[in-house]
């Protein structure tokens, strides 16, 4: 099996992030560093390293849901020491990771697993699933300007795709317009960046949904496990 797969099995990495370990010489087999991203692993045989710890392919898959709190970032550290989500998984033995990720000041649904291969595909621009974001933004927002949302429009120089973006609430005197926007691409802070292009700041953005999985009644800061459906719909997207 090529290095890159074995080791998102083995939950430890998605495979691009896999690519970067074996790139920053963290891989090693059978004692020697691993330079070639096209590396065979015999599973029967090879013993494999990530960071001088041994991986191994019989680690339980685990799927969970947070509902993020604004203030945590979704990487395991920073150079800030701001707190990571992981932080709030204390009791999770296994070691999960983001399918993607939050900004530090976004807070709302977060899948975390230790299956790389979903991860994977989660994350592939082929597959990115819908994600819905409630998000208040500054002003009232008028036709042309949701129009052009709508249609996609130019972030830095990226023309985004079509989004959907429903107004739910319009508070003429505190000047602030609620959204629900749906995008299915995953660019660095899309949804802030296409308000901002349509002159309506974020003042604060939550993600409530991605495809149909939804936060139901996890409350902010915890966690629950995904049920079997769910699971099994992520796999089938
Ligand atoms: N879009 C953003 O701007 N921020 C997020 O955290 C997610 C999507």
């Amino acid at each position: 099996m090529r290095i890159n797969k074995y080791i998102a099995s083995c939950g430890v990495a998605s495979r691009r992030k896999a690519e970067e370990l074996i790139l920053d010489k963290k891989v090693r087999v059978n004692g020697n560093i691993i330079e070639e991203l096209s590396y065979q692993v015999d599973e029967n045989k090879d013993i494999v390293e990530v960071d001088n710890i041994k991986i191994t392919l019989d680690e339980r898959m685990v799927y969970l849901l947070l509902n993020k709190p604004e203030g945590y970032i979704t990487t395991v550290k920073d150079q800030f020491d701001r707190p990571s989500v992981l932080d709030l998984l204390s009791d999770v033995k296994e070691r999960v990771f983001p399918v993607g990720r939050l900004d530090y000041e976004t807070s709302g649904l977060l899948l975390l697993t230790n299956d790389g291969d979903l991860t994977y595909k989660l994350t592939h621009p082929k597959h990115e699933i819908d994600k819905t974001y409630v998000a208040k933004v500054k002003g009232i927002l008028i036709e042309d300007e949701i129009k052009n949302f709508r249609e996609g429009l130019y972030i830095e120089n990226y023309k985004t795709a079509p989004a959907k973006l429903k107004v739910l609430d319009s508070d003429k005197v505190k000047n602030i317009s609620t959204l629900e926007i749906k995008i299915h691409e995953g660019k660095n802070r899309q949804v802030r960046k296409m308000c901002k292009a349509i002159n309506h700041p974020v003042l604060r953005l939550k993600r409530v949904a991605m495809g149909k999985i939804s936060l139901k009644n996890c409350k902010i800061g915890e966690y629950r496990y995904l049920t079997e459906d769910e699971v099994k719909y992520l796999k089938n997207i």
